[in-house]
């Protein structure tokens, strides 16, 4: 088989490591891909847009691409899978109708409230004033949340009631474009975040292990949201009693109602929980994708081949396939950023030491990288390198992340030192 990835982070160099790993796979395709996917064997970058569906359905139908797997959110949001599915071609991924899970808020929340599913109390608003009064009303902390897809930027979660009137302003003054023509507003839950991924086919849905990030820059978990600085899994935070009430309260519920509503969703559904202190959950989001870095320690701990897992999906028949089959231990990633980041950074740094941290038995999947002229790898976005390191336990799994990391070297690289301090102290 010839697979076709499309998208350029850490997610997307994950995909392609774990698919080449298969017999089955002949050659796999990024658009566009990064340094990381450039230089591995048997893999190839195309510099197409994500969004050039007509491109990509061209170059696909032309180079016999069996498969198509979509890694970002704004390909499916645009309708990508529907478009290649229409020319003939296999997509794993939700269609366009199934990626507004992710893509509008406010439709993810009536379809939460709708099935029963655990959520945050949350009101709808299409203009600032009554948005405004809501928030009065209930005080702060509070959460805003621009609608659309606002690229991890569009939610607050405001301390006090001028921060929570600003995001609201911010909003629907357009600094969201069109992410901003609702706003929701929400109760600010407390409690330690995990994800879960799953796996479905529009009928059976599979969960993946959960994994927890550090969406923060700095150690203690403090300073500027982030789009995650580092990430474990197994998460032990969700016991198999709590993953058992997520299959039943939130899985199979979300499946069945988009069923319901006519939407068959195949592909990975994310949902992001809040775990409170006294064990109950409620989803913060619901992602229409794999997430990244999660699936940077998700795939490297998967045993059963994934594209018979993708090809189950697509095909229908999930139900049919034996339990997913995980290797026992720990996974730990901890990413190499760029100086500046979340704010200005800049580009085009050399990276050296990739050979060396690899030796340690850490993996590296790039994230910003790119192949220069002189074909060394380059910086080329904010979080650049993700090093993972695995084990028996999360102890030597974050022990060879970091000491992978030791060795990366660029011009302003920076990276926490405290990644799985939750779990290191468990453990
Ligand atoms: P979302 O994109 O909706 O997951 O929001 C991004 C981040 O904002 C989440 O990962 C949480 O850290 C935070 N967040 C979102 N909703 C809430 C909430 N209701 N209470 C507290 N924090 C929240
Ligand atoms: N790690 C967060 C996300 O993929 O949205």
């Amino acid at each position: 088989m010839k697979v076709l990835v499309v998208g350029n982070g850490g997610r997307e160099h994950a995909l392609a490591w774990k698919l080449l790993q298969s017999k089955q796979i002949e050659q796999v395709v990024c658009i566009p891909g990064n340094g990381g996917t450039a230089s591995m064997e048997r893999c190839q970058n195309v510099p197409l847009a994500v969004d050039d569906f007509e491109g990509i359905s061209q170059f696909a139908l032309k180079n016999g691409i069996s498969l198509v797997v979509v890694g970002p959110e704004v390909p499916l949001a645009k309708g990508i899978t529907d478009y290649l599915q229409a020319q003939g071609l296999m997509v794993f991924g939700p269609v366009r109708a199934g990626a507004q899970i992710e893509a509008s808020k406010a439709w993810a929340k009536a379809l939460m409230q709708e099935a029963g599913i655990p959520t945050a109390r949350a009101a709808v608003f299409t203009e600032a004033a009554a948005a405004k009064s809501y928030v009065k009303a209930h005080g702060a902390p509070i959460v805003v949340k621009a609608d659309g897809l606002a690229a991890g930027k569009g939610v607050t979660v405001a301390e006090t009631l001028t921060q929570a009137e600003d995001a609201i302003d911010a909003i629907f003054q357009g600094q969201f474009g069109s992410a901003g023509e609702f706003v929701v507003i929400e109760e600010c839950l407390i409690g330690q975040e995990v994800s879960v991924l799953a796996l479905t086919d529009g009928l059976t849905i599979r969960p993946l292990l959960p994994a927890q990030d550090h969406k923060r820059i700095g150690e203690g978990d403090t300073g500027e949201n982030t789009g995650g600085m580092g990430v474990y899994a197994p998460a032990p935070i969700a016991t198999p009693e709590l993953m058992a009430r997520i299959q039943t309260e939130v899985l199979e519920k979300t499946i069945a109602c988009l069923r319901a509503k006519g939407i068959d969703y195949r592909g990975v559904l994310y949902a992001g929980l809040m775990i409170a202190p006294n064990g109950d959950f409620k989803v913060l989001e619901f992602n229409c994708r794999f997430g990244d870095p999660e699936t940077q320690v998700i795939l490297p701990l998967l045993e059963t081949p994934l594209e018979e897992l993708i090809l189950a999906c697509v095909q229908q028949r999930l139900g049919e396939m034996p339990p997913i089959s995980w290797k026992h231990g720990a996974a730990a990633t901890v990413v190499a950023a760029s100086g500046g980041y979340p704010g200005e950074y800049e580009k085009g740094k050399v990276i050296t030491g990739i050979d060396s941290a690899e030796a340690t038995g850490a993996t590296i999947f790039h994230a910003g990288t790119k192949l220069n002229q002189q074909q060394q790898i380059v910086t080329d976005g904010g979080r650049v390198l993700n090093v993972t390191g695995i084990g028996e336990n999360f102890k030597q799994a974050i022990a060879q992340a970091y000491a992978g990391i030791k060795y990366i070297q660029f011009e302003g690289v920076y990276y926490r030192r405290d990644i799985g301090y939750r779990v290191l102290s468990a453990e």
